[in-house]
């Protein structure tokens, strides 16, 4: 069984890179753990994340995100099961402004100046 969920929030304060970093190391040693993969856009200080993987996963995952007071204003954007994964070789891809490329970060996808990538697309698609 493998179920999706998708929201859209609020970073409560601007996240600078070493703190996106930070989240994003964490996250990709705990999604392994959990089975989970997913993708994680960041603009305008708006996130929207895909994840994916067992459902006691993506509900444990979602109550602390939902704990999280580094955003707020969480959107649930769609949550049900799913036939494959849209993000199979990454625990965690994170797409952003192409400023984050000189970090060299593993599963990072630069956006075009309209904050999208075909990565963005496939993470917030119903
Ligand atoms: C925008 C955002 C995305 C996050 N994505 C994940 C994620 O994919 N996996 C993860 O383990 N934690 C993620 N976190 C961190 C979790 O909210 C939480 O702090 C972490 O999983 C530890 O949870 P716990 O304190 O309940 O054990 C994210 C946090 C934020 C603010």
């Amino acid at each position: 069984m493998l179920e999706r969920l998708v929201y859209r929030s609020k970073a409560t304060h601007k996240l600078g890179s070493l703190h996106l970093f930070n989240l994003l190391s964490l996250c990709r040693v705990k999604n392994k753990r959990m089975d989970i993969t997913g993708h994680l856009l960041y603009t305008e200080e708006i996130f929207v994340q895909c994840i994916e993987g067992p459902p006691a996963s993506i509900e444990s995952l979602w109550q602390s995100l939902l704990r999280d007071e580094r955003h707020h204003d969480l959107e649930l954007l769609s949550r049900g099961p799913a036939s494959q994964r849209r993000f199979n070789d990454w625990s965690m891809a994170f797409s952003s402004y192409s400023y984050f490329n000189k970090y060299n970060i593993s599963g990072f996808f630069p956006v075009d100046p309209d904050g999208m990538n075909d990565a963005a697309k496939r993470c917030s698609a119903a």
